[in-house]
């Protein structure tokens, strides 16, 4: 299959083009600077989601299309960040599905990220695909980017939105960011620790991405978390276990509030996820269990 990724260059987009080459697939990557590392062996396009559809040299032959491409999230939330934040998934995605309603019915198949900001901070409750939107910037943003990827749904196309979790890997999201203080002795639970955090392997996400691309009855959203979601104390447990540091000293939510502003708020939500679809399409997760997922990627 020829398949185009858009935010090709990112910690997601690297690793999901090689494992679509490893299965044999033709791919062609989008984003603002050329990937670095292995992934430069790939067809390479350059486009800045806010200006204007993709080139149409990217599609070619194209017959699916994976959009990673948008303003990383984890930033001081400033007036401009959240602008950059909203319009390169909205705007973005819609110059994305204009491109792929020009190709008329070539392009079948999109799988576009999206996030469990999708369903707010939500304490106990267990989410699934059903559930329903909650509250919150995050919350805005994700129901604007999946709604602009549904829309190549009026053009014949199959359209799946992965509604990721924590993406756990050592070279980018939140885990890079959380060795620090974890390898310097001071990591610890956030606030109280009861939070619950709904996580994935970054190797499980992209064989779910490439699941989707090859499953050709799943559409609409898809959870990409494993069953297992835990508590953020726990989670800081198992991470401080598998780096053999100490994890004693809770971070105020206050000190997160100064450092990050309202995107602390993101830190300290609850949101207990299950992924229903994935399951029922009969995905198998490698990394179920947070000790494995540590045990795989620091062991
Ligand atoms: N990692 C996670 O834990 C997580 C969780 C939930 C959802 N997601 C979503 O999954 C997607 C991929 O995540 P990731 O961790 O791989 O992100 P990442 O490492 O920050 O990569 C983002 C990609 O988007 C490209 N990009 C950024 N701004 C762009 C623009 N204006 N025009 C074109 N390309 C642009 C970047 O390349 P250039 O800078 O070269 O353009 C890069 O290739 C993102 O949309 C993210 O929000 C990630």
């Amino acid at each position: 299959m020829n398949i185009t990724v858009t935010g090709a260059s990112g910690f997601i987009g690297t690793r999901l083009m090689e494992r679509l080459a490893t299965r044999g697939h033709s791919v062609h990557g989008l984003a603002r600077k050329p990937p670095t590392g292995r992934a430069k062996q790939f067809a390479f396009s350059t486009w800045d989601v806010m200006n204007g559809a993709p080139p149409v040299e990217a599609f070619e032959k194209t017959v699916a299309v994976v959009h990673l491409a948008g303003e990383p999230i984890a930033q001081r939330w400033t007036v401009e960040a959240k602008r950059r934040i909203r319009k390169s998934r909205s705007e973005g995605t819609r110059n994305l599905v204009s491109r792929i309603e020009a190709t008329g019915k070539q392009v079948r198949t999109l799988v576009s990220a999206s996030a469990i900001g999708y369903y707010g901070s939500r304490g106990e409750d267990l989410l699934t695909e059903a559930s329903l939107p909650g509250t919150g910037f995050l919350t805005d943003i994700c129901v604007e980017w999946e709604r602009a990827a549904q829309q190549a749904s009026a053009a014949g196309v199959r359209v799946v939105t992965i509604r990721s979790g924590i993406v756990l890997g050592r070279e980018g999201g939140a885990l890079r960011q959380m060795l620090t203080p974890f390898r310097l002795g001071v990591g610890g639970r956030l606030g109280d620790g009861q939070q619950w955090m709904s996580w994935i392997h970054a190797d499980d996400l992209v064989e779910l991405i490439r699941f989707a691309v090859e499953e050709p009855l799943l559409s609409g959203p898809v959870n990409g978390t494993t069953p297992n979601p835990v508590r953020n104390a726990d989670f800081t447990r198992a991470l401080a276990k598998a780096l053999h540091r100490p994890a004693f000293l809770p971070v105020p939510v206050l000190a997160l509030k100064l450092l990050y502003g309202e995107m602390a708020d993101v830190l300290t939500s609850s949101q207990r996820v299950l992924p229903h679809a994935a399951v029922a399409a009969g995905f198998r997760f490698q990394y179920p269990f947070i000790e494995d997922a540590f045990e795989a990627i620091f062991g």
